[in-house]
């Protein structure tokens, strides 16, 4: 029988310099699409899956992030007071249980291959998720719960996959294919952040990943890699050609790079049309802002 996956790490250590001011007060994981922080949308992907235990790796200036799960008994109060329960419902879904979230300090941002490494002692000998908040993935069933499924055929260690254009292939890790099977492909190689001509495919890694215990004894070995960072791409193109393996997986489903400006404002439009009491209001803005423009073409 594989062993379940139950523990996420959550990398949250980041200087988010892609937002700065903004991240000089706020981390970048309590920003929200419409009104939900984005690290909300990963627990509930983790919850999704089935994670039970969630770790996050945090730095200095992230406590926003830990006061954001804990329980809010004078709000509560006032509420119940209005009897304003589905509000209450809202609230209700930030709660974690006591126990189930740890929070383990990165002193400096070394990558983040470091920032995981920093959660082995919580991890020990099981297989193990990573889900990075700011890609934020749209779906009818969660990415991370589309992996779990088919990690449970596959065992090994298994990273989203998506398709990419060439000329984008070097903001991310792309994988070396070696079979392709559809919605799983299994990997001979990993390259990260490759020039356009050098790229072996046009999968990228995004910010979903089963591991297993074995990446975090590669990252105790490794140096730096891309960028002077400690990749955590390196640590697990080790496991290639080992005995269980390293697969890519096609998820189906709308990701959004909430990390950067661009993908940023697209989500909040999505997510803002997806919701039944914005919709037509922001449609009708949308509808009169490209007529506008149109017009002064
Ligand atoms: P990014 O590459 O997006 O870096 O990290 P960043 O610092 O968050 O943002 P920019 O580029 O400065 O704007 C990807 C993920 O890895 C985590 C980040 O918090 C983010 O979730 N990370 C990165 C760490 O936890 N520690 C690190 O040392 C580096």
């Amino acid at each position: 029988m594989r062993k379940k996956v139950t523990k996420a790490i959550f990398p949250v250590a980041g200087l988010g310099t892609r937002f700065l001011p903004a991240t000089k007060a706020i981390p970048k994981e309590i920003m929200t699409l419409v009104d939900r922080p984005l690290i909300q949308y990963a627990i509930d992907e983790a919850r999704e899956a089935g994670i039970k235990e969630f770790i996050f790796v945090t730095s200095r200036g992230k406590s926003a992030l830990e006061d954001y799960f804990d329980h809010a008994p004078q709000l509560e109060q006032e509420l119940r007071k209005k009897d304003k329960k589905d509000l209450m419902q809202v609230l209700k879904s930030t709660y974690m249980d006591s126990g189930a979230i740890a929070y383990i300090r990165q002193h400096r941002a070394l990558g983040l291959g470091h920032a995981v490494h920093c959660a082995r002692r919580l991890i020990a000998n099981e297989p193990f998720a990573v889900i990075l908040p700011d890609d934020v993935i749209d779906g009818e069933q969660g990415c991370l719960k589309q992996m779990v499924d088919a990690y449970e055929e596959t065992g090994g260690c298994m990273v989203a996959a998506m398709e990419v254009p060439p000329e984008k292939a070097s903001s991310y890790g792309v994988l070396d294919v070696a079979d392709d099977m559809g919605s799983l492909v299994s990997v001979k190689g990993m390259v990260e952040k490759p020039k356009a001509e050098e790229a072996p495919s046009n999968l990228a890694v995004i910010g979903r990943y089963i591991l297993t215990p074995s990446v975090l004894r590669n990252l105790s070995k490794q140096d730096a890699g891309a960028g002077g960072e400690i990749q955590l791409t390196d640590a697990i193109a080790k496991e290639i050609g080992g005995e269980q393996g390293v697969y890519g997986f096609r998820f189906r489903g709308q990701r959004y790079d909430c990390g950067s400006k661009s993908g940023f404002l697209q989500a909040t439009v999505a997510f803002g049309l997806a919701r039944d009491e914005l919709r037509d209001d922001l449609m009708a803005y949308l509808d009169e802002l490209a007529a506008t423009r149109k017009a002064a073409e």
